[in-house]
């Protein structure tokens, strides 16, 4: 099947994307869908019916149907630690029952759900003025991320989110914080992350260095109740989850506190709505008309069948700018893996690098290597129709110009022919021509755009929803298990080791020469 995509790229090699729309008047509408309210348009790509039928064809081999039943009806899918993958369940409004072994999940989905909503509004009308989520990783990413997406809807307590160990991030944070109107959330599923237990004790210790009892102003969220507990955290305000819900795709249930109670329980349904609905698209459209399937599929053929390996993701909505970081997550810890499901070695790559920052920004840095680079780095648009200030409208006007010039720009490139007259009549002869040569873009550069009409909490809903099907279909093709993530945990092993040889507790004499200089280096500096 790989082979022959890969017998179509080399057919297709010297192809010009303009040149597809030259040939068909109708390849964007043909190479566009419409889903959930959302226009995802692949027509600047090389994809031809061909490849398209191809790439279709690969999908329905490897089982993406059958396997995405199996996801949507708790089968343990997550085979190297035998658990179901059931985050769809935790936005399962309607609340039709949702099976793992034998029990159906959903009346315990939905009472967390409403305990969440009576905390949320208790804190939103109590004296509370500030919020602190102490996580990482899954834990931090998303409502961090949903939380500067909806800031226009956020008018509760202002959050704040402490992820790194470095002991800057929480002084940075509870400067200026006033302890008694201060509520600490340690969100980590596991509740034994060393990152955010380590926060965690720094803010308990905050509180009472101040006179304030930390039992009163700590919530929980985490599948580990029992640890919970440990620490003094009254019942009610734990809030748990099924061990089938993995980190980066948790926060649609109670690691989504913080951004519930910024935006409040209704808005924070009209996210879980978004996503419902790109559930139901994604469950009932046919593979050929599915937004997740092409946007995996165009991705497939870029990463593994053309060989480039890192893909853009470029919002021009100011408010994803945390996008890009959650999606590294959402995309790298779940394909980046280099053995297939039962253990056997990847014959192709496995997901790709993830990257990205805003538009504009990212074209008054870093677009250069991208048009005029050696590497073609497919890149992911994505754009609203409108934004939240109507008084601004001609900022979003250019914003929007700016994102199509791009994707434009990408695509046509400009020849030599065209770059010589850039420079006609400032330069002549030899110096003209090089002057030009600079000039040159290669064009033929592939993009997609994803465009929705504003970004509001079901628009963000439906976002991260595609992007986490888009996610679970490429790990499917690649018949890898996109929800486990072994490779963090040797570097875990090893930290905790370093511990006592950075104190001086232990010797480093079993470290390699590189680690026993550095840490040498460093005891020179420590107190
Ligand atoms: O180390 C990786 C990881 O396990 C992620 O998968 C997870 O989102 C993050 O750490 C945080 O884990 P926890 O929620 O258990 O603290």
């Amino acid at each position: 099947m790989f082979e022959d995509l890969q017998a179509l790229a080399r057919k297709t090699e010297d192809r010009r994307i303009e040149g597809l729309f030259a040939e068909n008047p109708n390849r964007a509408e043909e190479f566009s869908l419409k889903a959930a309210g959302m226009l995802f348009d692949y027509s600047k790509t090389q994809a031809d019916e061909q490849i398209r039928a191809a790439l279709l064809n690969l999908a329905s081999a490897r089982g993406v149907e059958t396997r995405r039943t199996a996801m949507f009806t708790g089968e343990p899918i997550n085979e190297t630690e035998g658990r179901a993958v059931l985050h769809t369940a935790l936005r399962n409004l309607s609340g039709s029952p949702v099976h793992v072994d034998g029990e159906d999940v959903m009346p315990e989905v939905l009472a967390t759900l409403e305990r969440m909503e009576a905390l949320a509004e208790e804190l939103r009308g109590a004296s509370v003025t500030d919020v602190v989520n102490i996580g990482i990783g899954g834990s931090d990413l998303g409502p961090a991320m949903a939380y500067t997406a909806l800031s226009p809807y956020a008018e509760g307590p202002r959050c704040h989110f402490v992820s790194n160990v470095d002991g800057a991030d929480i002084a940075d944070t509870l400067r200026g914080l006033d302890p008694e109107t201060t509520m600490f959330i340690v969100a980590s599923k596991t509740f034994t992350t060393i990152e955010t237990m380590t926060n965690a004790r720094t803010a308990r210790a905050w509180l009472m260095d101040r006179g304030v009892e930390p039992e009163t102003r700590f919530v929980a969220l985490s599948s580990n109740k029992e640890e919970a507990a440990e620490w003094g955290i009254p019942e009610a305000r734990v809030f748990g989850f099924g061990d089938w819900v993995g980190g980066r795709y948790s926060m649609w249930g109670p690691i989504g506190l913080s951004l519930m109670i910024a935006i409040g329980p209704k808005a924070f349904r009209a996210f879980l709505s978004g996503a419902e609905e790109m559930d139901r698209h994604f469950q009932s459209a046919q593979l050929h008309e599915n937004m997740p399937v092409l946007l995996a599929l165009i991705g497939i053929w870029h990463n593994q069948v053309l060989g480039h390996a890192t893909r853009a993701v470029l919002p021009y909505d100011d408010r994803l700018a945390r996008l890009p970081a959650y999606l590294q997550q959402l995309e790298m810890e779940s394909n980046g893996k280099s053995v297939a499901m039962d253990g056997t070695p990847l014959p192709y790559n496995s997901g790709p690098v993830v990257w990205g920052e805003p538009g504009t920004n990212g074209q008054h840095a870093f677009y250069q290597l991208i048009h005029q680079g050696t590497r073609v780095i497919p890149c992911e648009f994505m754009v609203a129709a409108k934004g939240h200030e109507p008084e601004l409208g001609h900022h979003h006007d250019l914003l929007l110009a700016n994102c199509l010039a791009q994707s434009e720009a990408l695509m046509r490139g400009r020849s030599l022919e065209d770059a010589r007259e850039t420079v006609a009549g400032k330069f002549e002869g030899a110096e003209l021509e090089r002057q030009a040569r600079h000039r040159v873009f290669p064009g033929n550069r592939p993009s997609t755009t994803l465009i929705y009409g504003q970004l509001t909490p079901e628009t963000l809903g439906k976002i991260v929803a595609l992007y986490e099907h888009r996610v679970f279909v490429e790990g499917v093709i690649l018949g890898i298990n996109s929800f486990d993530q072994w490779g963090v945990e040797l570097g875990k092993e090893l930290a905790s080791s370093l511990g006592p040889v950075v104190t001086g507790e232990r010797s480093a004499e079993d470290k390699d020469g590189s680690t026993r200089q550095l840490i040498e280096f460093a005891s020179l500096y420590r107190d």
